[in-house]
């Protein structure tokens, strides 16, 4: 039998982090320059259920019976075999590989779980629809942390920028005109389960303040969706810078983020901020193509770890 292989790319947030938890609305994009790659190998000799996981970037080389039931991989692997009423899920070997950088606010434990997802229910003859791929990714994401608001496996299963709400149907975005972003790795691990958690623990403290919070990040988000909608980038910079003002009050940034921030403005972007859960992973800094290869330099002068730009497009082709 062939070896069967399913992809899913990075994601970054544009707007609305951690407020998305609370119920807020959140904008996510896609992307598709950093991607997970899942292959299925068939073992035809050996017994079913015997399943060998290989992942040679985080050093993982083990048989799925030796995984911990809380492990994502076996957790999305059981979720498989549940959903088709399997008891044992054929003999395979699952080549995982991927160049999204672990714990930096990119997604990447979503998009093994979506690449996953796709490749073993394909290889079992029973590809599943982008609607269940992303339902049974939110239960694995449920281990990274318990209240996970589910834009990472939306965005990361339907390839496309969204705005996503809690409770609603998420909307796809129709870009007036395609944008560049510079993303930098600070470096700094970025832990979400730790970082949801402080801000859980602050907002029980401190619930009005923390509601107005929640409540002033999702009109930034209507107000950058307005500015995707009309191109206007300028306002969008603002939107960004004002909501990782918010997100320092929450205490989500980090010295090193700060300075990553800074160089970006300071060497001509139009806004920045950092990306995901916060307290270390990537900033995202919103550049025209004047300031662009400026905004570079001045990150990887800063001290960041890994530096790279992506325009963010239509999606359906239109720009
Ligand atoms: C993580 O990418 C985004 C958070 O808002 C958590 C979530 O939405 O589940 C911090």
């Amino acid at each position: 039998m062939p070896a069967i292989f399913a992809t899913a790319p990075a994601k970054a947030i544009l707007l609305g982090e951690h407020a998305v938890v609370y119920g807020q609305p959140a904008i996510a994009i896609p992307l598709p320059q950093l991607q997970t790659k899942v292959t299925i190998l068939a073992s035809p000799i050996a017994p079913s259920g015997t399943i060998q996981i290989l992942s040679p970037a985080i050093g993982l080389d083990a048989q799925i019976t030796d995984l911990a039931e809380e492990h994502p991989i076996k957790k999305a692997l059981s979720l498989l075999a549940n959903h088709f009423n399997l008891s044992n899920l054929p003999a395979m070997k699952v080549l995982i590989h991927s160049d999204i950088p672990v714990a930096a606010g990119l997604g990447s434990g979503a998009s093994v779980s979506v690449a996953l997802i796709r490749a073993v229910s394909s290889f079992i003859g029973h590809p599943l629809h982008d609607e269940q791929v992303s339902a049974i990714a939110f239960e694995v994401e449920k281990i990274h942390h318990s209240t996970p608001s589910g834009i990472d496996n939306t965005v990361i299963t339907f390839g496309r920028s969204l705005l996503f709400e809690h409770g609603k149907a998420m909307q796809f975005i129709d870009l007036k005109e395609a944008f560049d972003l510079i993303i930098a790795d600070s470096g700094e691990k970025s832990s979400t389960r730790e970082t949801v958690e402080m801000v859980r623990h602050d907002f029980q403290n401190a619930p009005h303040l923390y509601q107005d919070y929640f409540d002033n990040i999702g009109i930034l988000v209507k107000q950058a969706l307005f500015a995707l909608q009309i191109g206007s980038m300028n306002t969008l910079g603002s939107l960004l810078t004002e909501n990782q003002l918010i997100l320092n009050k929450m205490k989500l940034s980090t010295p090193k983020l700060d300075d990553l921030i800074g160089a970006a403005m300071q060497s001509g972007a139009l806004g920045a901020k950092l990306t995901g859960g916060g307290g270390g992973g990537c900033i995202i800094a919103l550049v025209d193509s004047i300031n662009s290869s400026k905004v570079r330099d001045a990150l990887t002068e800063a001290g960041a770890l890994g530096v790279f730009s992506v325009t963010i497009k239509n999606q359906n082709g239109i720009n």
